[in-house]
C-alpha cells in the first residue's frame, strides 16, 4: 500500500483501492479460491448465501464502497477502512452504528497459512458475509452497544470472549451437520478442517455465562469451539441485559481453554 494516512478520530481512512497492486489482488484471489472451494458443505448456509450474493469479492480485493452499497440494502451495515487493529471503544461505536472496521492491507505470500493480526482477506472474506444474515446484522450491532455497556461496567474481557466464541470462532449445528459461522475459521485454511474434523478440541453446546468464563488463545487452533443451534438462540439469549451476569461472573471462577466443566453438553 502507498501513503500513510492519519485516521481521524473514528479511525477510519480512505480504502485508497487503486493503491493496491496485481499481486496484492492475486494473494486476495489465491486466498479467495481456495477457501471458496473448501467451504461448500462446512461453512453454514447462511454464510454461503451471503458470499454468493457479494459476487464482486471474487475478482480481486473488494472496493469497500462497492461492497457496502450490495450490504446496505441487504442488512443496512457498511464496511469503513482502518489502519489495523482500533481501540474497544472506536470499534464498538462502529459495530452498533452498523459499520464494520476492515483492515485494507493484505498479509504477504509467505503469510497465506497463518496470521495474528486481521488483514482484509479476515475482515472482509471473514466477517462480511455472514452480516448479510438479518438475524446476524442485529446480533452484531447489538454486541457494539453491549461492548460500550461492558467497557463502562469494567467487564470487557467477559464480554469480549463471547465475541471470540462466537463472531470468530462459532460453530452451528444444522439439520445437515455441523458447519462453521466464525469469521476466524472461515478464513483459515487449516482451522476450517480442524475445528470440524479433528478429535481433539471441544464442542461444547452454547452456554452464555460459560462462554464468559472462558479463556481463549490467539496463537493456535482453539482448544474449544462453542455450537449454537441457530442465530435466533444467539440472538435471544444475548437480548437480556448483561449487568446482573456481570456481578455474578465475579464470584465465578474462569475456565482454562480446552477445561471441561460440569454441565457441558458435548456436542
Ligand atoms: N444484552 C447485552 C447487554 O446488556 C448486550 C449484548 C448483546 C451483548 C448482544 C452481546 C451480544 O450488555
Ligand atoms: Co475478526
Amino acid at each position: 500500500m502507498g501513503v500513510i494516512q492519519n485516521p481521524g478520530d473514528d479511525f477510519t481512512i480512505d480504502q485508497d483501492w487503486s493503491a493496491y497492486t496485481g499481486e496484492d489482488h492475486a494473494i486476495w484471489r489465491a486466498l479467495f479460491e481456495r477457501q471458496s472451494k473448501l467451504l461448500p458443505g462446512r461453512a453454514c448456509a447462511e454464510y454461503l448465501a451471503g458470499l454468493q450474493d457479494l459476487g464482486v469479492a471474487a475478482e480481486g480485493i473488494p472496493d469497500f464502497a462497492r461492497l457496502s452499497d450490495i450490504m446496505e440494502r441487504a442488512t443496512g451495515w457498511r464496511i469503513v477502512a482502518v489502519p489495523g487493529l482500533v481501540p474497544d471503544d472506536v470499534f464498538f461505536a462502529h459495530l452498533a452504528a452498523r459499520r464494520f472496521p476492515a483492515t485494507n492491507w493484505i498479509r504477504s505470500p509467505a503469510q497465506m497459512d497463518y496470521l495474528q493480526e486481521p488483514d482484509v482477506f479476515h475482515d472482509v472474506f471473514g466477517h462480511v458475509p455472514i452480516l448479510m444474515n438479518p438475524v446476524f446484522a442485529d446480533y452484531l450491532q447489538a454486541y457494539g452497544r453491549g461492548g460500550l455497556k461492558a467497557l463502562s461496567l469494567g467487564a470487557l474481557p467477559k464480554l469480549a470472549r463471547l465475541y471470540w466464541y462466537t463472531v470468530e470462532f462459532g460453530l452451528i449445528a444444522t439439520p445437515e451437520g455441523l458447519r462453521i459461522y466464525g469469521a476466524g475459521i472461515v478464513s483459515s485454511h487449516g482451522e476450517s478442517v480442524y475445528s470440524l474434523e479433528s478429535p481433539k478440541p471441544k464442542r461444547i453446546a452454547f452456554d452464555l455465562l460459560r462462554i464468559m468464563r472462558t479463556q481463549y488463545r490467539i496463537d493456535a487452533f482453539q482448544d474449544a469451539y462453542f455450537v449454537i443451534e441457530n442465530f435466533d438462540q444467539l440472538f435471544d439469549a444475548t437480548g437480556p441485559d448483561f449487568t446482573p451476569y456481570y456481578a455474578r461472573l465475579k464470584s465465578m471462577p474462569d475456565i482454562a481453554p480446552g477445561a471441561g466443566v460440569d454441565g457441558d453438553r458435548l456436542i
